[in-house]
């Protein structure tokens, strides 16, 4: 595991964006595995920016989203779906077939998740996988559990996670109660991971990410696991990492 602590929010996301260009420089048609929320902002942002100005070239990389809520529309402001094309993919040369995000509107939501996981092996994988954490720390919206989740599953949402996420919604009871998510295992089958936090709140559950125990109650522990793991980190968040 390498642990990177930057000074800021800002540096903390362009050296996120550096590695993930690097390794888009080295493979062209990179596997990404992306993450919405507050912390990748400005890692896309930064990366908008390199698209623009350095010609960082999108045209062969595929993504795969972590996680959607249940029962929101593509179009619907809230959707992992609408995040994704705003703060990134429409201002990049993303191929739209290249692009990978779980339907939260779907029928059969089981058959959802298979046909999802499906791809991911069909493609061959996922080469970098980006991550934020839950206070909770939770990573996709794998929350705190008894077990660690195999692959894509629904989830119901943590009381916390619900309570986090209700900032961007007009009222808590706007908050989708269920999501899809990328499971544990699909998580730990990327060949790299790279997971980012920022601010003193996440602090603690970095810390017992790093050095706690490994189990399914934290989650992002698991990642003590994998060969090839990279924590970006704002020194707030930093704050406990000796
Ligand atoms: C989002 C996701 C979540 C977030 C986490 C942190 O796709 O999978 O695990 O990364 O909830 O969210 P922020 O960055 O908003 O603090």
């Amino acid at each position: 595991m390498r642990i990177i602590i930057e000074d800021s929010y800002e540096s903390m996301s362009k050296k996120a964006a550096l590695m993930l260009a690097g390794q888009i420089l080295l493979k062209p048609d990179t596997i990404l595995g992306l993450a919405t929320g507050s912390t990748p902002i400005g890692m896309y942002k930064e990366l908008v920016r390199m698209h623009k100005e350095e010609d960082l070239d999108f045209s062969n990389v595929v993504t795969f989203n972590l996680d959607e809520y249940v029962g929101l529309d593509k179009n619907d402001k809230n959707s992992y779906h609408y995040y994704m094309f705003q703060n990134f993919f429409n201002h990049i040369n993303i191929k739209k077939e290249n692009i990978y995000i779980p339907d939260g509107m779907a029928q059969d939501l089981e058959e959802e998740c298979k046909r999802y996981e499906r791809i991911i092996e069909e493609k061959g994988g996922i080469d970098l996988q980006i991550l934020g954490i839950g206070k909770n720390g939770h990573i996709g919206f794998n929350e705190p559990d008894l077990k660690f989740e195999a692959t894509t599953h629904v989830v119901k949402l943590d009381e916390e996670t619900i309570m986090a996420n209700s900032r961007f919604f007009n009222s808590i009871a706007e908050v989708p109660r269920f999501a899809i998510s990328m499971g544990i295992k699909t998580i730990m089958h990327s060949k790299k991971i790279i997971l980012l936090a920022s601010g003193e709140e996440k602090a603690e559950a970095i810390y017992k990410a790093i050095y706690g125990p490994i189990v399914p109650k934290h989650p992002a522990s698991v990642l003590q696991l994998h060969p090839d793991v990279t924590f970006i980190l704002d020194k707030d968040a930093a704050k406990f990492i000796k």
